[in-house]
């Protein structure tokens, strides 16, 4: 199985998926500095790989307080807090790791040395954690597919694979379990514009585990749909509001949109975590706006004319009503009853 994020001689190993497919590279983390770094140029990117990376970065934040004052030892772990706070937005995953681990060090009572070595193993748990949650998701989804036909072709979007997750991953989760339970034909890939997740990193994990794949740009999708191409569409969230609204990368409320309008339907899969209770709605989640480059150029080549102005927004909204099922570690749930899913945890 592939590790996007590893704890390993009291250091953080990342895979560096900018530089994926070309170059297989591991990148070395020792400082809280350097994981808020790696999670703002999306060296690690995914809503629960940042989340897991996060809560490492708590624990190497923590490690380098030299004090034995407990209040300001707190005082000093709340701005490591800040500082991977403040890397990226819109994926809730991030807030709810260094959240527990901020409760964690609250909770723990002892020496500093104590609660540095209980903030390692809170980090190491969410990281487990993960990966069992994937491995739910993907049983949970294989259950959710349509049950007709027998093998189905998927289309997804970004990369929600084992690389976005600490492993296995959620919406190529169920991908990969029904390829391993034969239900599965084909993958379709969105590229996803602009930063390419899918032609990128989705084909290359699909390539590992000899899953069939056809990377399509984005704007293929709704003539791939209207050919019978596709049977469901699986995607994954970076932050869903109580009502079922959900946050994620650009591209997919359109990609909803067109499912609806073919009869085709429309999965998020996500972890509980990924579940905002405390917004209403998907009006209230803040979205990411990036650097205007990873629209205008691409390597070394510009790709427009000097003198125009860009919007670039990473996520957007789709409403709930344009979506069948959420799928949890703890079942798949209507987008207006996700209520059942934290009632029902189980893990
Ligand atoms: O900007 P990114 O690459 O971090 O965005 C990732 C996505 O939008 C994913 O679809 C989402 O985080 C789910 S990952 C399991």
């Amino acid at each position: 199985m592939l590790y996007s994020v590893v704890w390993k001689n009291n250091s953080v190993l990342l895979i560096d998926q900018t530089r994926l497919p070309n170059e297989y590279a591991v990148v070395e983390i020792h400082r809280s500095e350097d994981m808020a770094e790696a999670i703002r140029t999306m060296i690690v990117r995914g809503a629960p790989a940042i989340g897991v990376a996060a809560a490492y970065g708590m624990y190497l934040g923590a490690r380098e307080i030299e004090t034995s004052k407990r209040e300001e030892f707190l005082q000093q772990l709340e701005k490591v807090a800040q500082l991977l706070r403040s890397t990226r937005p819109t994926a809730v995953n991030l807030f709810w790791a260094i959240g527990r681990m901020m409760q964690t060090a609250y909770e723990t009572l002892g020496t500093i040395a104590e609660i540095q070595q209980t903030l390692l193993e809170t980090a190491q748990t969410i990281n487990a954690e993960d990966i069992q949650t994937c491995q739910a998701i993907g049983d949970h989804g294989l259950a959710a597919l349509p049950k007709t036909p027998e093998k189905l072709t998927i289309l997804t979007h970004c990369n929600t694979g084992a690389l976005a997750t600490a492993g296995y991953g959620t919406a190529l989760g169920v991908v990969r379990s029904a390829w391993r339970e034969g239900r599965l034909t084909r993958v379709f890939a969105d590229e996803t514009r602009p930063r390419l997740q899918g032609a990128k990193l989705t084909a290359w994990e699909c390539v590992q585990e000899g899953i069939p794949v056809t990377v399509i740009t984005d704007s293929m999708a709704a003539h791939c749909m209207k050919q019978g191409l596709i049977d469901a569409v699986i995607v994954g969230a970076d932050r869903i509001a109580a009502n079922g609204d959900t946050a994620n990368k650009i591209g997919t409320y359109s990609l909803a949109i067109v499912a609806q309008k073919h009869n085709i339907p429309f999965f998020v899969a996500a972890p509980v975590s990924t579940i905002d209770f405390t917004l209403a709605s998907g009006s209230l989640i803040p979205i990411e706006e990036r650097h205007p480059s990873e629209i205008y150029q691409i390597g070394d080549t510009l790709l427009t004319p000097s003198g125009v102005e860009f919007y670039n927004p990473a996520f957007d909204v789709t409403p709930a009503e344009l979506i069948t099922a959420i799928i949890t570690e703890n079942g798949a749930f209507a987008p207006g009853d996700l209520i059942k899913a934290q009632k029902n945890s189980v893990l």
